[in-house]
């Protein structure tokens, strides 16, 4: 288990990148509703395993009800990561097992 962040790290309803890997790019994503983290592989599987997020940190949609690929709005259910809308319609994110304790966020990577 590696440790990601805490979870006051990441706003309530709202998403946070971690695991900086080559060229600054954040390795996973997480988002947080209320005590509970959900995360996944930061890769598209529509595209070349493109990063999703938007901007730093930014995974969602407008509406915060579904994590979106910035680079054609595939829309991605949050609790299991499968698209919804979008070019890969009907696969999936690659989940990481998250773990919560003691305010911290921990990753299976
Ligand atoms: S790369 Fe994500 S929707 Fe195309």
């Amino acid at each position: 288990m590696e440790r990601l962040c805490t979870l006051d790290d990441i706003p309530d309803g709202g998403s946070k990148g971690a695991l900086p890997g080559s060229r600054g790019r954040d390795q996973v994503l997480l988002v947080r509703q209320g005590g509970r983290v959900y995360g996944y592989v930061n890769n598209c599987p529509h595209y070349d395993r493109a990063p999703l997020g938007w901007k730093k940190d930014e995974f969602l949609n407008g509406a915060k009800d579904r994590i979106m690929c910035s680079a054609h709005g595939a829309l991605f259910r949050i609790e299991d990561g499968t698209c919804e809308i979008g070019p890969c319609l009907g696969q999936a994110l690659i989940p990481i097992r998250i773990t919560v304790e003691g305010g911290q966020v921990f990753g299976e990577i």
